[in-house]
């Protein structure tokens, strides 16, 4: 039987079971608030060679272990409602343990709010960069000039601080920018460290994590060693499966499978109908030429197009992929299962930001899309693997490079995985698909030629559902319009549109209205993220 399970799946049973699976490394934890800067928090705080994760804060109760405890920043204030919090008893328990916290922004004044200080709403609000002047010496502000720019984005202020903590900052505007109690190891701040304007601000969470006495061993060198040889112990002679698309982390998740189990994998590669043109034989070729052996290659375009061809709703179009694409898999599990006895795993290519989408939306997650890599299937006979669950897209592309994978693959732009599918907005017709498939090709070339491919996140057309006017050979045409969007991001949770020549937007729409029949316009999308989403789908 097929379980799914759509849309954003962190319960804390598969918390523990992933906190259960890694090495005893030191790990800070963010206790999410709805932040949009909670994943960057997260980041900054691997960049600085502390495993961290997000842990949202209906949760908080569970953290087991944490050598740092980080409260984010959040949309509301303390005195809403439905504001998200965590209890008193919460707090102290985490205190009595003797974890070091640091509360940013709405986890500053949510700290002073529990403790019995006092937040109010300030006069006008501070939002954007002001100077930070530091009133007493601190272990968060160690080897920091006096004053430097930070970056504020808040209405509400601590006002008055709960009995045994001092004031170390200040700002124009808000007397209490940073507090401090020592004896129960609480810091806050109400500034956002972890965004770039903040200046020190890496250097104010180094300080913090100094102070935790976080052990500096979240290194991605000699990660694919210990990931192989966890895979090794845990798979022993077992047979596994995984599906790969040829992108980034599915790739990367066969290789390091390749390495240790050997053929003991099956690779299997399905084609949905929704791939770029030539793809299916180029990552055919590319699995081969890797050293794969037993490769499944499904071609079930037919069905795929077939189921969706009459739907123009976007999500309806997604969860339909989505069946089709579970159902696929799981007859070529099955046939797999009945002729290997000793075939036990199935794994999948999910990365971090699948399973936490921050609460950029709201306290709780809203869902915005049934991402193709959280609704695979649960295949009854088959224990899930997810190896790469703890990662980060960029230091997935470590990882591949560290494994020995070429740099076409590590390089390699994301590609969704319902494909085209989302870039062809409305009902998918043949002559959509050729004209989305063309327009690709085109888009890859020049972005390649012009050396803009390896600076951008992404750079893709997508067919929009409507038809304007145009004159092509002197004679009046009515045909489709292509949109362009190239973006920047570090992590596709935010992203803004790149500022890309002149030139090479007028070739790209040179090409494309003269080189595919049925267009006769092309548009360049100039929308960032929030609140356009970088597929249009
Ligand atoms: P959005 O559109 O949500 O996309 O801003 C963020 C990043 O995720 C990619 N994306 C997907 N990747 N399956 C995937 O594997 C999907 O269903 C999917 N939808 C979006 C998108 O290309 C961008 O890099």
């Amino acid at each position: 039987m097929t379980k799914y399970n759509y849309g954003y799946n962190l319960t804390i049973e598969s918390y523990i079971v992933f906190l259960g699976s890694m090495p005893m490394i030191n790990r800070a934890v963010i206790v999410d608030f709805g932040s949009q800067y909670t994943h960057l928090i997260a980041r900054r705080i691997r960049e600085l060679m502390v495993y961290s994760e997000i842990v949202p804060f209906w949760d908080a109760d569970k953290i087991s272990e944490a050598e740092a405890i980080i409260l984010s920043g959040g949309p509301m204030s303390v005195y809403d409602e439905d504001s998200p919090k965590i209890s008193r008893d919460l707090l102290e328990s985490w205190i009595k343990r003797g974890i070091p916290i640091l509360g940013i922004c709405y986890g500053h004044q949510l700290l002073a709010h529990i403790l019995g200080g006092k937040v109010e709403k300030g006069a006008q609000g501070e939002y954007g960069p002001t100077y930070l002047e530091i009133v007493k010496d601190s272990p968060l502000f160690n080897g920091l000039p006096r004053q430097f720019k930070v970056w504020m984005n808040h209405r509400d202020s601590v006002y008055s601080l709960p009995r045994g903590f001092h004031v170390v900052a200040r700002t124009k505007d808000t007397p209490i920018a940073a507090f401090e109690n020592l004896d129960l190891k609480i810091f806050g701040v109400q500034f956002h460290p972890e965004v770039e304007h903040t200046e020190n601000g890496i250097k104010i969470l180094d300080n913090f994590l100094s102070f935790c006495g976080c052990k500096r061993d979240w290194k991605i060198e000699n990660l694919a060693e210990k990931k192989i040889k966890e895979l090794r112990r845990r798979i022993g002679d077992a047979r596994v499966i995984v599906a790969v698309s040829g992108g980034v982390d599915s790739t990367t998740l066969a290789y390091l499978l390749k390495k240790a189990i050997g053929n003991n994998l099956h690779v299997v590669f399905i084609n949905t109908g929704f791939l770029r043109e030539h793809e299916p034989e180029e990552t055919l070729k590319l699995l081969r030429d890797l050293g794969f052996e037993n490769i499944e290659y499904v071609d079930a375009s037919e069905r795929f197009i077939k189921e969706i061809a009459n739907i123009s709703d976007p999500e309806e179009k997604r969860q339909i992929f989505a069946r089709v694409y579970a159902g696929v898999l799981e007859e070529v599990a099955k046939n797999l299962v009945s002729r290997y006895q000793n075939l036990r795993y199935f794994a999948q290519g999910t990365i971090y930001p699948d399973r936490i989408e921050s609460a950029a939306t709201g306290a709780r997650p809203s869902k915005i899309k049934s991402h193709h890599n959280v609704v695979m299937p649960t295949i009854e006979m088959l224990e899930k693997l997810e190896p790469l669950a703890d990662l980060y897209k960029d230091e997935v592309r470590k990882l591949a490079k560290e494994l020995g994978l070429p740099e076409c693959v590590y390089k390699k732009q994301p590609f969704p995985g319902p494909g085209l599918l989302v870039r062809i907005l409305g009902k998918v017709t043949p002559e959509k698909l050729e004209i989305c498939r063309k327009a690709h090709r085109i888009v890859e070339e020049e972005a390649n030629k012009w050396g803009l491919a390896s600076t951008l996140w992404q750079i893709f057309p997508v067919v929009l559902n409507s038809k304007s006017t145009g004159i092509k050979g002197d004679a009046r045409a009515y045909e489709y319009i292509v949109a362009i969007r190239a973006v920047i991001s570090s992590d596709g949770m935010t992203a803004d549109a790149a500022r890309l020549p002149w030139e090479f937007l007028e070739t790209i729409a040179r090409r494309i209205t003269g080189e595919i029949p049925g267009v006769c316009r092309v548009l360049y999308d100039i929308t960032s993220k929030p609140p356009a989403t970088i597929e249009f789908e």
